[in-house]
């Protein structure tokens, strides 16, 4: 076989089409123990084709350096399956990343015990990632390597491993590059500008359109390569203080895959939509805003008006509800993870400030805010979300996730106001003085309410859906009549603004429409 050639891949399983990733979306771990660095050289040939972070597992006591000595302490732990302690890897979020890549020497035919103790720390963090492992070796080839790795990560997506002869390595680089080819397609910048990867199965094209209110809407509108004649179509939007190119893209562009014309779109005031101030809400202009996304859709020639539905994520699974309470014309909707914005202003999250003296202060605070605002001919805008260095023990678990979502490349946005300035600080004062979800028990068209199990925010779903239906859920899946709940197991919040944990139910969302369209 020729130098360094491609070995050993686990099962001889074809390698399938790659997986488009966004830049920056990749990671490389790896452990290296011989002095020449075989493992560590194909690791850093392989960040560097991935355009990847880099970073290496460490024993926290460190085998010997003389190879017999090595290989003494190695042998029975491999055998065993011991795992060897290792040191903290400073500066590794695997939040950040789709796909992760694992370096390791063979050692007595299986993984070094650093890296199956690495692996076995983070097996539910590589949940729903796309994972795969490369190991150099000194003749052996792949040996049970792969195959004990694979084993390690039932929920994970593994890609076929590789085994790389560890002398030759440096006279392999093509065949490094090659693995990481067949695997992994980094999506350059060519000016797509969303936090998740473009599909090459839909058409992309960035449309605008009117609100009542004069507001002029900018949206990306998705259609499945191809398709023809007219097709049913979905607006989207959310979550409250992200943009298009962040979770609602995601889902329209998910949707169009399935055979949907859609258009995510940036809500009034936010994004490249128009209205100043910048960053203010209103139940009632935002829920407009669904209503101008359906006024367009249903204007298109390639759009069936009678097939017309919604999805909304987050805050913006609020405004669906409601705009389907009002617009007749909407025959289907989703609200993902939702939130009712008005509730948690005017009464806290979970209800614990909800009393009059509390939102008294609110109102204060806020008229005295929009005082100064006039005054000064200025707004203030106040981050909600620490960045990440300021977390602390103590910062409650969703907190972290939300920064994990705005405030890393994995879902960072320039335009999205949870990702930067936040809101105006008197963008709550329309929130708090009205009600969503008023006439949410009169839809009459059928409903999905998707949440996640450990969602702080599934009381929002559960009250909806009692309110549509007259029936107290808690915690579990529940379907009446044409209104359903979605639980996602053991999901947070987050997980459903992207596709990092794998969890959203994209097939099923697709099925709802499908059959309520
Ligand atoms: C403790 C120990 C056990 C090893 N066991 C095997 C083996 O079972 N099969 C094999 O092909 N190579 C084996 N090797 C060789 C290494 O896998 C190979 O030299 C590798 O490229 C070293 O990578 P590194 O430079 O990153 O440490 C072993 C090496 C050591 C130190």
């Amino acid at each position: 076989m020729m130098a360094g050639i491609l070995t050993g891949l686990f099962g001889n399983k074809a390698v399938a089409d790659p997986i488009a990733i966004g830049k920056g979306k990749a990671v490389v771990v790896y452990y290296s123990w011989s002095p020449d660095g075989n493992t560590r050289f194909a690791a850093q040939t392989i960040a560097k084709r991935l355009d990847a972070e880099l970073f290496e597992i460490k024993a926290e006591k460190p085998y010997p350096t003389e190879y017999p000595a090595c290989t003494k302490e190695a042998k029975p732990e491999c055998q065993a399956k011991t795992l060897r302690a290792i040191q903290p890897i400073a500066g590794l979020d695997l939040k950040k990343y789709a796909a992760v890549f694992v370096g390791t020497p063979n050692w007595w035919g299986t993984m070094a015990p650093p890296v199956r103790t690495w692996v076995t720390q983070n097996t539910a963090a590589l949940k729903g990632k796309a994972v795969c492992l490369f190991q150099t070796n000194g003749g052996g080839g792949m040996q049970r390597v792969g195959k004990d790795f694979g084993e390690l990560l039932p929920e994970s997506k593994v890609l076929p491993p590789a085994a790389f002869s560890g002398s030759r390595i440096k006279s392999s680089v093509k065949d490094l590059e090659k693995f990481i080819d067949e695997r992994i397609a980094v999506k350059s910048d060519d000016g797509w500008d969303k936090v998740f990867p473009k599909s090459e199965k839909v058409e992309h094209a960035k449309v605008t359109f009117t609100t009542r209110f004069g507001l002029t809407l900018a949206a990306d509108l998705y259609k499945p390569k191809g398709a023809t004649g007219r097709l049913a179509a979905i607006a989207v939007s959310g979550p409250f203080g992200a943009v298009k190119e962040q979770s609602s893209g995601l889902y329209a562009q998910t949707l169009a895959e399935r055979g949907f014309l859609t258009i995510a779109f940036d809500p009034s005031f936010t994004g490249e939509s128009s209205g100043t101030p910048r960053y203010v809400a209103s139940p009632d202009i935002n829920t407009e805003d669904f209503q101008a996304a359906v006024d367009y859709l249903v204007s298109r020639d390639d759009v069936d008006s009678e097939r017309i539905g919604i999805l909304g994520v987050c805050g913006w699974g609020g405004l669906a509800i409601n705009a389907a309470a009002i617009d007749t014309r909407v025959k289907a909707t989703v609200a993902v993870t939702m939130y009712d914005m008005s509730r948690v202003t005017a009464k806290g999250y979970n209800d614990s400030a909800d009393t009059p003296a509390a939102r008294k202060a609110m109102r204060e605070a806020m008229n005295a805010q929009r005082t100064a605002d006039f005054k000064g001919g200025t707004v203030m805008y106040a981050a909600v979300l620490p960045n990440p260095e300021d977390l602390t023990d103590d910062t409650p678990q969703f907190v972290k996730d939300y920064v994990s979502f705005y405030k890393t490349p994995r879902g960072f946005h320039k335009r999205s106001p949870g990702s930067t300035t936040g809101w105006a600080v008197s963008a709550g004062l329309s929130l708090l003085n009205t009600k969503l979800l008023a006439y949410a028990g009169e839809i009459e068209t059928p409903v999905l309410l998707v949440h996640g199990e450990k969602a702080h925010s599934r009381y929002f779903s559960e009250y909806a859906f009692e309110k549509m239906t007259g029936v107290a859920v808690k915690g579990e899946s529940k379907k009446v009549g044409n209104k359903e709940l979605l639980i996602v197991p053991g999901a947070v919040h987050c997980d459903l603004y992207d596709d990092v944990a794998g969890v959203i139910p994209h097939d099923r969302i697709a099925a709802f429409f499908r059959e309520s369209l």
